[in-house]
């Protein structure tokens, strides 16, 4: 580890969510990029000059990134399939990670993962970042000082728009169940699942809903037509800790939501809703000092709740301290629940999550 307390880390994958992680490191002190890792020369060249990154420190191997004695840490950006191989290289060469999320394609690999973890542990988080809008961070605290009273009701929405026919998008990796485990499930129900975990607790039953509305999309190589084999919408209700009922709807189908991620929780003395779309703001429907019945009112977010996962990541890595950040196991419980979506689609019935 550097000595000026610094965080040396090497991102793997340049492509479209590693740009939020370096548009982040540039504007945090105790994290540098001193590496990179990409398949594709092109990318490496780019942002190996735009970061200064020396010509030896970009490499297009992850093991040899992983194990370079510059790279103090490593941020796993690339398509689902690979996060379990860099996780396990971390683990063996004992380097901390922030890994993306879904951190795994299928449960299995999350269970086979668990087992190395649990011998060898590593400083490990899983990129919810969402639970970092500071209108959730905000939102948490309300909660945990009893603002709204007994929480009976989440309701949980995740919608984009990109998959629909109107934009006409080509086959991606996105679309291909070898590479990506499941579609608008696992990259934007994996959201919803952490913020209800996050401001609930743990899920306890599931009855879920899958399915495929736009099933061929043109190969950009080939122009050929191929088959998606995976979700572009599930919709959930489930039973949470507490006995919370908790309704999930995700779908990359809602035309006028670009990036629509939203959470209302009903409590027995009030409401709160908090959206990414307005990170800095909160709804909330209390009886004010006077008594009267809850109407809405908008409260700006204390500036205190501003942090970004990777604030987080160099805490955890220079100073140990962790509150509230999406570990390891956060990532593992979150593929279980994926996995019990998954079963219960197939099933056509509710199941048992444990
Ligand atoms: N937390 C979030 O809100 C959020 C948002 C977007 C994406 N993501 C996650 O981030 C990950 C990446 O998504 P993206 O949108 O950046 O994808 P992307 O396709 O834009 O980028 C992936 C990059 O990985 C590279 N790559 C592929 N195979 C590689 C290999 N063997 N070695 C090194 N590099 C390799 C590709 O060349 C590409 O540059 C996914 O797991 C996705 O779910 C998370």
């Amino acid at each position: 580890m550097a000595s000026n307390r610094i965080v040396n880390v090497g991102i793997i994958g340049l492509g479209g969510m590693a740009n939020e992680y370096l548009r982040n490191i540039s504007i945090i002190d105790s994290i540098k990029v001193s590496a990179i890792c990409d398949v594709n020369q092109k990318l490496l060249n780019i942002i190996g000059e735009q970061e200064g990154v020396s010509q030896d420190k970009r490499f297009k191997n992850i093991e040899e990134i992983t194990a370079s004695p510059e790279v103090d840490a490593i941020i796993s950006v690339v398509p689902n399939n690979l996060h379990a191989k860099i996780l396990e290289l971390c683990i063996l060469y004992q380097k901390p990670i922030m890994a993306e999320k879904p951190f795994t394609l299928n449960f299995e690999e999350a269970e086979n993962l668990n087992l190395l973890y649990q011998k060898k542990p590593i400083p490990c988080m899983i990129g919810f970042i969402h639970r970092y809008t500071p209108s959730f961070q905000y939102a948490k605290k309300l909660l945990e000082a009893n603002t709204i009273g007994k929480i009976r009701h989440i309701d949980v929405r995740y919608h984009q728009s990109f998959g629909t026919p109107l934009f006409n998008v080509p086959y991606l990796w996105r679309f291909n169940k070898t590479i990506t485990g499941t579609g608008a499930l696992g990259d934007l129900g994996a959201h919803m699942i952490d913020s209800a975990r996050f401001f609930i607790g743990e899920f306890r039953s599931i009855s879920a809903l899958m399915k495929t509305f736009v099933d061929k999309r043109r190969d950009p190589i080939t122009g050929e037509e191929r088959h998606v084999d995976v979700d572009d919408f599930t919709s959930f209700q489930a039973i949470l800790e507490n006995d919370v009922v908790g309704n999930f709807v995700t779908t990359r189908n809602a035309i006028g939501a670009s990036n629509q991620h939203e959470v209302t929780l009903y409590g027995d003395y009030g409401t709160l809703h908090v959206s990414i779309n307005r990170p800095n703001e909160i709804d909330i429907f209390v009886r004010n000092k006077s008594n009267e019945n809850p109407v809405l009112t908008t409260e700006k977010v204390p500036e205190t709740y501003n942090k970004t996962i990777l604030n987080d990541f160099a805490e955890l890595i220079l100073n140990k301290k962790s509150q509230n950040t999406p570990n390891f196991y956060d990532g593992y419980k979150n593929q279980k629940v994926i996995d019990r979506i998954i079963y219960s689609a197939e099933k056509g019935h509710f199941v048992k999550v444990d």
